[in-house]
């Protein structure tokens, strides 16, 4: 097993009724800024729990965040927070939400062009720097109530970059399943692929001895598995939802990364293909997934026969077979999950993509990704051409 430090200080509360704790969760003589996307929070009653818990509290409210958030629109919070004197920022609704949140928080104090953040990928770890913030979940999906990374998209050049560090925790994140009630059906099922995903880019990379974290993400698989197709019809069904909810929190809140090999280039490209073609996050991902298995199938090959076998019961003659099995069964439970799997089912003049990838992944120096920095820059390109 590799050497691990696990420190995740978020105060992570679960379960019906909890919005109402805000009352003592949020510091007492805190200013407010409750940040929110496009009003999803104003018809589904979120909005009226928060603001009744709140009551008392000084707020100030920041709407408009959009889906893959805009650097653009964060930036006008930022302004708000150093002209209004905000001392805590609350963030409710998704990951889009959650991330502007956290970007939003170290952007204040940071001493240089904040642009920077996202172009140079600065970490933040002091956190007397950073504007203190907790979270009200009603999308479960990124795992960003419980992890310190964010993803920002710079309209100006339409790029998708991430941001972090351990001063980004949510101080708390209030994660009441019943939220999902009001979810559309498709960011359902982005959620569920979302968090698969993430387990997969941690956990499908090579046999090692952490035989505890293997078990750990199987068995936050093999939930996904039972409840995904499930959870869409019956979002109100509290065992469903109240599953699929902790389930997408345990795949990215860093507990199964620790001691083990890590992946990621799923996520990189298909942060690109949202970038480029706003196609949602979990789609990218679905997409671009199963074809990075095919192309570096010599590296991971053992390990998909051990995914195969455990999470999804194949027997076969070899590891090869039992390797293709459980791609093909992967793909399949996307198809159930609603992803079209094809870059051409979900975009349209995608011709040029693998060049356009494969050339800012040259920019930025990104030739060598993956858990055994074996994915070069070729390797990119065969796997976005596999995808169109
Ligand atoms: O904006 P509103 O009106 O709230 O509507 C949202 C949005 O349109 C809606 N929604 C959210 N909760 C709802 C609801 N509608 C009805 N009822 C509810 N309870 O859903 C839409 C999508 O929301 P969004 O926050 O964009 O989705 P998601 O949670 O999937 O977040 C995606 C973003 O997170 C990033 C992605 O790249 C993307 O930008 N990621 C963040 C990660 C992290 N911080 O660790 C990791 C992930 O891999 C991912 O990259
Ligand atoms: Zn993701």
């Amino acid at each position: 097993m590799l050497n691990f430090d696990l420190y995740n200080p978020t105060q992570y509360v679960f379960g019906k009724g909890q919005t109402q704790k805000l009352t003592t969760l949020v510091p007492k003589e805190a200013k407010i800024l409750l940040a929110y996307g496009g009003g999803s929070i104003f018809k589904n009653g979120v909005y009226d729990q928060v603001k009744a818990a709140l009551d008392g509290f000084e707020v100030i409210e920041f709407g408009g965040i959009e889906p893959n958030p805009r650097f653009e629109t964060l930036m006008k919070a930022v302004e708000i927070i150093r002209a209004e004197k905000i001392t805590f920022v609350l963030a409710v609704g998704g990951g889009s939400v959650i991330d502007g949140v956290k970007f939003i928080s170290g952007a204040v104090n940071y001493e240089g062009n904040p642009i920077e953040i996202l172009k140079k990928k600065v970490l933040f770890t002091d956190v007397t720097k950073v504007i203190p913030f907790g979270t009200v979940l009603t999308l479960p999906a990124t795992g960003s109530e419980m992890n310190s990374g964010a993803v920002v998209t710079i309209e100006a050049t339409q790029e998708k970059l991430t941001l972090g560090g351990s001063a980004l925790f949510p101080k708390f994140s209030i994660c009441d399943p019943t939220v999902i009630a009001s979810l559309p059906k498709r960011q359902i099922q982005n959620g569920v692929v979302d968090a698969f995903t993430h387990v997969m880019e941690q956990y499908l990379t090579y046999p090692h001895d952490a035989l505890l974290q293997d078990r750990f993400a199987e068995s936050i698989l093999q939930t996904l598995i039972e409840i995904g197709p499930s959870v869409v019809e019956n979002p109100s069904d509290y065992k469903l939802a109240s599953n699929y909810m902790w389930c997408a929190t345990m795949a990215l809140n860093g507990l199964i990364q620790k001691g083990v090999p890590s992946d990621w280039v799923t996520h990189m490209i298909g942060h690109e293909l949202t970038a480029l073609y706003e196609i949602d996050h979990a789609r990218t991902l679905a997409i671009i997934g199963p074809n990075l298995y095919r192309v570096l199938f010599e590296t991971k090959k053992e390990k998909l026969a051990q995914y195969g076998e455990r999470v999804w019961n194949i027997t076969g003659n070899s590891v090869e077979d039992k390797a293709e099995k459980a791609i093909e069964k992967t793909v399949d439970f996307f198809h159930q999950m609603g992803m079209k799997t094809k870059l051409s089912e979900n975009t349209t003049n995608y011709e040029n993509t693998a060049d356009f990838i494969v050339n800012r992944f040259d920019e930025r120096g990104w030739k060598a990704l993956g858990e055994k920095q074996n994915v070069t820059l070729e390797k990119v390109k065969a796997i976005v051409e596999m995808s169109y």
